[in-house]
C-alpha cells in the first residue's frame, strides 16, 4: 500500500499558514493533520473548528482531525460541519466506542481511534474491523517535537499481527516524533501513514522535508 504523508499543522508556522499549506502540498503530502487539545486530556490546549474551516479554504487535500479532549463526544457534528474529513477520537475518554464511531460515520466522516503510549494495544482491538483510520501516539500527546518513543516498534507489530485479519485496509498511522531516520523502520513495520509536525515544517522547507521523507520511505 501506498504511503501517506500528513504534515501535523501544530508545527506549521502560523502567521505565514497559507504558505505552509502550500508549501506542504507542493511537497507531495497526501492530507493534513490538525490537533485538538483541551487542556484536560492533555496539558495544553491547541485549535478549534475554526481552523479546520480555515485549512478547508486552502486546500482540497482531505483534513484529518485527532481529538486529543476528554469529551469529543460534543465536538463530533462542529468538526464535521467544519470540513473533516478524517476525525480519531482517544479510546481512553470514550464510553461506547462503537456508537461515537457511528456518530462520525454518520456525518459522513471516516472515524478513527487513537490510542497513548501507556494503553496496552489490547484495548483497541476489538474496534480494528470497524474504524477506518488506527492513529497510535508514538509520543504522550499534548506537544510537538517530543522524542519517538522506541517502545512503540513492538506495539505496531502486535497491532500489525492482529490488522491483517481484522482488518486488511486499516489506515495504521504514527504521531509523534516521526522523522527521516525512523519513517522506513516504521513503514516496514506495517505503518501506511505518518503524521510528521516539526520534520515537515522546520526552516519553513515544507516543500525540501516532504521529497526527502518521501525519498526515504521509497513509496
Ligand atoms: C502530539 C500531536 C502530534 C504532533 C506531532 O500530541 O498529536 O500530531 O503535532 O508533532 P511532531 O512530529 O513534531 O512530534
Ligand atoms: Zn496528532
Amino acid at each position: 500500500m501506498n504511503v501517506k504523508i500528513s504534515p501535523s499543522v501544530l508545527a506549521a508556522d502560523l502567521s505565514c499558514l497559507g504558505d505552509e499549506i502550500a508549501r506542504a502540498e507542493e511537497g507531495g503530502c497526501d492530507t493534513f493533520h490538525v490537533d485538538i487539545m483541551d487542556w484536560h486530556f492533555v496539558p495544553n490546549l491547541a485549535f478549534g473548528p475554526n481552523i479546520v474551516k480555515t485549512i478547508r479554504k486552502m486546500t482540497d487535500l482531505p483534513i484529518d482531525v485527532h481529538l486529543m479532549v476528554d469529551n469529543p463526544q460534543v465536538m463530533i457534528g462542529s468538526f464535521a460541519d467544519a470540513g473533516s474529513d478524517y476525525i480519531t477520537v482517544h479510546v481512553e475518554v470514550v464510553d461506547d466506542v462503537p456508537v461515537i464511531l457511528k456518530e462520525i460515520s454518520e456525518k459522513g466522516v471516516h472515524p478513527g481511534i487513537s490510542l497513548k503510549p501507556d494503553t496496552p494495544v489490547e484495548a483497541v482491538f476489538e474496534y480494528l474491523d470497524s474504524v477506518e483510520i488506527l492513529l497510535v501516539m508514538t509520543v504522550f500527546p499534548g506537544f510537538g517535537g517530543q522524542n519517538f518513543i522506541e517502545a512503540s516498534y513492538e506495539r505496531i507489530r502486535k497491532i500489525v499481527d492482529r490488522a491483517s485479519e481484522a482488518n486488511p485496509k486499516l489506515i495504521l498511522s504514527v504521531d509523534g516524533g516521526v522523522n527521516p531516520d525512523n519513517a522506513s523502520l516504521l513503514v516496514n513495520a506495517g505503518v501506511n501513514y505518518l503524521v510528521v509536525g516539526t520534520s515537515v515544517f522546520k526552516n519553513h522547507m515544507a516543500v525540501e522535508n516532504i521529497r526527502y521523507l518521501r525519498k526515504v520511505v521509497g513509496r
